[in-house]
């Protein structure tokens, strides 16, 4: 029986490996990639329980669905919690310093991603309210490619998709003639694909855009993290992204961007907060952010991606860069040697490595077998932590995918060459022998048939309560 026939069955094939297969023989892998420079992460030292006792240490693959916060972030809100109060209302010096602290954070945003001195940064919960609420401020068409996550395809009023091409020059040459063709307001483009790590040129697509007197939207979820963003060099009118993928998970994003067709719509939050003045016949709504963050800000999330983003820079771009390029390469050339697996790309666009420009993404697909129990096994017998699915991308997907679902890694500045041999081993394994327990199908995905993994006191507290 196959490896992929043993998964089919989803049966236990066997006891848990002593010793972990290698896909390729560890004097022909690539040097090793000393840690991170952002090493110092909250969930440094990890360790979780698997299947049968014992514990290992956490590998997380999953840093492009959530981020670990940097220790320097869990630091700077326990700062700050003593002091937080009510902001912009409160005559308090916990308030007080809870506002200045929001609008310091506003500034550093924009500083961060150099915003124009006329934009505005909005907090939002993440990127999906941030394009919600640009949403809801588009005069006319939004263009899109089919390579977004849902976010960037489900909330424009009136959205025109245009098909990914084989490469993206000609991806480029698509939407260059769709603008040329019938006016839009926005071209609303991901920096980088969730699925596949794949890069766009944002500058270019910023001149195509404004060529045909549109404006150009960035969906920076993926990108920010790991790549600096400069919105007025790269002439972005609109960037959205997500604090809690760029190690600040504490539940605010942000919409940066030109003031004035933000002042023109519907406020985004009808409240509190977003009006000079409410009569019996009438309001009169602000402008500028506070017409759009109706209600108490989310104080905590504001200084969490504040504080991150200032040590992203601290670390520097080039150095986080190098590191995750490294990882990238071999995470790809491990995965290149697994046999019945299949790297998903959307574009042909190789470079001298053959990966084109990537982040540190790779989505797999099996040729045989569920990648949802492998999934699952990577999780509760290795202490591996991937995302199986479509990645909330199901028009890119089903375009570069022959299978229904893929298996997703992600790598971040804290992932070390460890990680990713972890990974790749315990995938050789599972793909060589299955797993080591049963797993049985339910609606939420493949679960291990009994799970005597413990749960940590705090989580029974909550039980308790
Ligand atoms: N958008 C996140 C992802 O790609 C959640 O996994």
């Amino acid at each position: 029986m196959t490896v992929t026939e043993q998964f089919a069955t989803r049966e236990a094939v066997r006891p848990a490996p002593a010793a972990q297969a290698t896909v390729t023989d560890a004097a022909a892998r690539p040097r090793p990639v000393g840690p991170g420079p952002l090493a110092v992460l909250a969930d440094a030292g990890l360790e979780v329980p698997v299947l049968g006792g014992g514990f290992v240490r956490h590998v997380n693959l999953d840093v492009a669905a959530s981020a670990p916060a940097l220790e320097v972030v869990a630091q700077q809100v326990t700062r700050v919690l003593p002091y937080y109060a009510s902001v912009h209302r409160g005559s308090g010096y916990p308030s007080q310093l809870s506002t200045s602290l929001v609008e310091d954070a506003r500034l550093a945003v924009a500083r961060h991603v150099g915003a124009r001195d006329d934009d505005l940064v909005v907090f939002t919960r993440n990127t999906t309210d941030a394009l919600n609420l640009l949403a809801g401020a588009v005069p006319g068409d939004t263009v899109v490619l089919d390579l977004e996550h849902h976010a960037n395809l489900l909330p424009w009023r009136s959205r025109r998709l245009v098909e990914g091409r084989a490469t993206i020059a000609a991806t480029l040459e698509a939407l260059d003639a769709e603008l040329a063709r019938t006016p839009a307001a926005l071209l609303s483009v991901t920096g980088a694909s969730n699925v596949t790590g794949e890069v766009l040129p944002i500058d270019r697509l910023a001149e195509i855009a404004h060529a045909h007197g549109a404006r150009i939207a960035v969906d920076a979820a993926q990108l920010l993290p790991h790549r600096r963003v400069d919105v007025a060099a790269s002439g972005i009118d609109y960037l959205a992204f997500s604090g809690h993928k760029a190690y600040a998970p504490f539940g605010a994003g942000a919409l940066v961007g030109r003031a004035d067709w933000l002042d023109a719509a519907p406020a985004y939050l009808a409240g509190g907060g977003a009006v000079d003045a409410v009569r019996v016949d009438g309001v009169d709504w602000k402008h500028g952010v506070e017409r759009h963050e109706a209600g108490t800000p989310n104080v905590i999330g504001a200084v969490a991606l504040a504080r991150a983003l200032a040590e992203l820079e601290r670390l520097g771009d080039d150095a986080r860069h190098d590191h995750e390029q490294a990882l990238t390469r071999r995470l790809h050339e491990g995965l290149a040697a697994q046999r019945g697996v299949r790297v998903l790309s959307g574009f042909g666009d190789e470079q001298g490595d053959g990966l084109g420009d990537r982040l540190g993404i790779a989505t797999i697909e099996l040729e045989r077998g569920s990648v949802g129990l492998l999934a699952a096994a990577l999780g509760a017998e290795h202490g591996i932590s991937v995302r199986a699915g479509r990645f909330c991308a199901h028009p890119f997907f089903e375009r570069t995918a022959t299978r229904a679902n893929g298996l997703r890694a992600s790598l971040g500045a804290g992932s070390s060459a460890d990680d990713v041999d972890r990974f790749l081993d315990a995938l050789a394994t599972l793909i060589a022998d299955g797993p080591a327990h049963a797993y049985d199908r339910s609606p939420e995905g493949w679960c291990p048939r009994v799970d005597d993994r413990p749960r940590p006191d705090f989580a029974a507290d909550f039980a308790l309560a």
